[in-house]
């Protein structure tokens, strides 16, 4: 298959828009930007739309997709009811990096829910993002637009990368700001579970709910057999093919362990300005204490040191794990498969 390319500037450019709409109103699935990462939008309320997203990921049919919605009206069919602490978040954070889990309604195809009872739903802040939606008058199914365990894409390049020819279309919309995945938090339950750290902090839902559990997946992986909340937290994620190792420490620390233990083919990723004193090859992904900018170019960084040449370790400068940091952390021990080092 071809894969069209669009590139949309603004969300007044609707003869593009709506061809874009055209193609998921038909069944078809499209890579649409959003503030987080680029998604692979098909029609939410199309069962057999929406199973070629996961084929077209090679994604796991145990793992739920998020539906995106761009006015609140669009939630009430979703879900079976709407709680008061949902429309609080919704009036704190939509739209935006957030997506709020609750019970879900009959109008859900068991493609999109993966035979689970809940129901994923976000309103992006993207404009064009937003645009499509009201185009295509739909609520739009979409997954991160990379292959099934891959580093999410922040670039229409990178969706590309993964999958030309086996989608229908690309909206190229810039590059992504926030740069990780939203924030899924589960309303399912009697307590608030932050099941997926992202754009929106703990402490921002804390500010809103009250109290919140913190999924213990967040941090660590999970034993053997052990079901998790979120199908995806089961899966290898955002890893480039190199194997990830995370040192955790001080910069000296971290520059005399790679001294000692890098072999020629290790590459490092390590914060901005630190690259001229690595022994071996490295790639930034923003300054050590800018957590935005570090989730705005971490994907990005561990795709391009997967186009170093040879490389086949890649040894990662620890971030700061609080607020927006923790989205980052997760995302990197997740990428080193849980593997860090204390130095
Ligand atoms: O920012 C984002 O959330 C991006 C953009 C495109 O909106 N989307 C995204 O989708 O990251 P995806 O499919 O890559 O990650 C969704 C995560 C998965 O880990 C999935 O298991 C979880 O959300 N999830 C979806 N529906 C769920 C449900 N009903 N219950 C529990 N977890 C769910
Ligand atoms: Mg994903």
């Amino acid at each position: 298959m071809q894969t069209k390319i669009f590139t949309i500037k603004t969300a007044a450019d609707t003869e593009q828009l709506n061809a874009a709409a055209k193609i998921i109103q038909n069944g078809g699935i499209a890579a649409i930007p959003t503030e987080t990462v680029y998604g692979l939008a098909a029609n939410a309320l199309d069962g057999n739309a929406v199973s070629k997203i996961f084929k077209a990921k090679g994604r796991p049919q145990d793992n739920p997709l998020i539906v995106h919605i761009s006015e609140l009206s669009g939630w009430y069919p979703l879900v079976k009811d709407i709680p008061e602490a949902a429309l609080k978040l919704a009036e704190a954070f939509w739209p935006g990096p957030l997506t709020v889990i609750l019970p879900k309604s009959d109008i859900i195809p068991a493609e999109v829910s993966a035979g689970l009872s809940t129901v994923a739903v976000r309103m992006p802040s993207h404009p064009i993002a937003r645009a499509l939606i009201r185009a295509a008058g739909l609520p739009l199914a979409a997954p991160s637009a990379n292959v099934s365990g891959s580093p999410s894409p922040t670039s229409a390049k990178h969706v590309l990368n993964d999958l030309n020819g086996k989608i229908d279309a690309v909206i190229d919309g810039g590059v992504c700001t926030v740069g990780v995945e939203s924030t899924v938090i589960s309303l399912a339950d009697k307590t608030p579970c932050l099941l997926r750290p992202g754009g929106i902090t703990p402490e921002q839902l804390k500010a809103v709910l009250g109290k919140i559990d913190i999924d213990p997946a967040v941090f660590s992986s999970l034993a053997t057999g052990e079901k998790p909340s979120s199908p995806g937290m089961k899966y290898k994620h955002y890893a480039p093919k190199a194997r990830v190792v995370i040192l955790k420490g001080s910069l000296e620390a971290f520059i005399n362990f790679v001294k000692e233990n890098a072999s020629e083919s290790a590459a490092v990723l390590c914060f901005d300005g630190e690259d001229r004193m690595m022994p071996v090859r490295a790639v930034s992904y923003g300054r050590e204490d800018v957590p935005a900018e570090q989730a705005q170019k971490l994907f990005g960084a561990l795709r391009a040191v997967d186009e170093i040449p040879g490389t086949d370790k890649v040894y990662a400068r620890c971030p700061i794990a609080s607020g927006l940091g923790l989205a980052v952390y997760n995302r990197l021990l997740r990428a080193a498969s849980f593997e860090v080092i204390e130095l």
